[in-house]
């Protein structure tokens, strides 16, 4: 009897002990697992969710504000990395060079396009100070008067004597923590541009204007001197003559060259509009030759074409005319008479590569990289004296290229020139569908 007593007792007075024991360790485990939920959520990780323990003791309530949280932070922090994703591709991929420099005047990003203009890999320019990196003393100073004063700098920088850079300085307030109370500190952003190519048009642009004007003077200045000395005197009748031959000559000079300068420019202006079509080159070479049979015949020069394949070419007609034309007449031109100028037409695989070869006066070799220029002559005196305006060349250099093709010269002096250029091909024949492409 008294057994079963005992035992109720124990068991009214032990149990509600052991379930407190219990539910304080279980309230124990939830205290370290939200510690150590907290710690890896310190250590960054945001995908962390805490599991709901059906236990007593497990605060479902903070559990699932910890899981709130998390959740929140980790969308949170996916949108922030994908921006800075999407800034890091759009900084990389710019040709703008991009330089962040601290208030204390260290580097703390460059772009790809920066390292690149300055020569320099990421590693030299990491937290490096502005004043070891560019070594130039206006830069430097400028780069300090905008982190100290905010003052912004634009200029140009030639780097390697080869490029050259416009630099711009744009303070940005620095939010530092370390700014003194009432101290404005500045950032600085630096952007460089690179301008080598806007300024060599520019000087190419205004060499032209001088090179034009100089071409134009001396034909203006013959005119006017024979046409004063007309006016003045009483001249004999052939001498009168004479003098209207040169301001003929003269005038005559002056047209080609215009119409060369209105060619170029009219093809600077329209190359975008340039309607490629498929045209048979025997076509245009038999158009050539009429035009130049006479010329040749008259400077007894034996005009020759070599028999080729029929060929179609992807080319504008009347330009391609022009480029036979150019070459033509000079190398009959700058062949003595007794001479020869043949025509060969190599047909490639995917091109044809046009030669125009005359055994007349040959090019030295110093020449051969600038004769299509634009009004160089090997000879200024002998071209200008039969009228070259020097514009011929760099007319078919133009075209050539509008068609997508090269042009190219070989030349010994006293033996004769080759002049050539290439053209896409269009209707391939069929033996060659068993040659490779790119194969000549
Ligand atoms: N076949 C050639 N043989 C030798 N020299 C040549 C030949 N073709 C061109 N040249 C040289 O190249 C220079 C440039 O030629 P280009 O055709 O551009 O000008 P040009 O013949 O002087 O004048 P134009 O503009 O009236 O043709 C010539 O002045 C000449 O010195
Ligand atoms: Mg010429």
């Amino acid at each position: 009897m008294i057994v079963p007593v005992m035992l109720a007792f124990f068991a009214g007075m032990v149990t509600p002990l052991i379930v407190f024991g219990i539910r304080r360790r279980w309230g124990k485990y939830f205290m370290e697992y939200l510690q150590d939920s907290l710690d890896a959520f310190g250590n960054g990780d945001y995908s962390l969710r805490m599991y709901e323990y059906l236990r007593r003791g497990f605060n479902r309530e903070i559990a699932n504000s910890f899981n709130q949280m998390t959740s929140r932070i980790e969308t949170v922090v996916d949108e922030l990395s994908a921006e800075r994703d999407v800034l890091e591709h759009i900084l990389h991929n710019m040709t703008t060079g991009i330089i962040y420099i601290t208030r204390g005047g260290t580097i703390e990003m460059v772009n790809e396009a920066a390292q690149l203009m300055f020569r320099k890999p990421l590693e030299h320019w990491t937290k490096q100070d502005h004043w070891s990196l560019f070594r130039n003393y206006h830069l430097g100073a400028a780069i300090d008067n905008a982190l100290l004063f905010g003052t912004p700098w634009q200029s140009e920088l030639n780097l390697r004597d080869t490029q050259t850079v416009l630099i711009r300085l744009v303070p940005v307030p620095s939010k530092s923590k370390t700014a003194m109370h009432g101290e404005v500190a500045f950032d600085v952003l630096m952007l460089c541009n690179d301008v080598t190519e806007f300024r060599r048009l520019e000087r190419m642009r205004s060499e032209f204007v001088a090179n034009v004007s100089h071409e134009l003077k001396t034909p203006i200045a013959a005119i006017r001197g024979f046409a004063e000395t007309l006016l003045d005197d009483e001249a004999p009748a052939e001498v009168q003559k004479q003098f209207l031959q040169t301001i003929y000559d003269e005038s005559n000079r002056m047209n080609a060259l215009v119409s060369d300068l209105l060619e170029l420019s009219r093809l600077e202006a329209e190359e975008h509009r340039i309607q490629l079509l498929t045209v048979p080159l025997m076509d245009v070479v038999e158009r050539a030759l009429d035009r130049l049979t006479q010329v040749a015949l008259a400077r007894q020069i034996q005009l020759e074409l070599e028999p080729f394949e029929p060929v179609n070419v992807w080319a504008e007609d009347d330009l391609l005319l022009q480029v036979f034309l150019n070459l033509m007449s000079n190398a009959i031109h700058y062949t003595p008479s007794g001479g020869k100028v043949t025509i060969r037409c190599e047909i490639l695989v995917d091109r044809v590569k046009v030669h125009v070869i005359d055994t007349g006066i040959g090019i030295a070799p110093e020449h051969l990289d600038r004769l299509f220029e634009r009004f160089y002559r090997v000879n200024r005196d002998r071209s200008r004296a039969s009228g070259g305006t020097g514009l011929g060349l760099s007319i078919v250099k133009h075209i050539v290229t509008a068609l997508g093709g090269e042009v190219g010269v070989e030349s010994e002096v006293g033996k004769g020139s080759d002049f050539w250029f290439t053209l896409s091909r269009m209707s391939r024949l069929p033996e060659d569908k068993s040659l490779s492409m790119g194969g000549e």
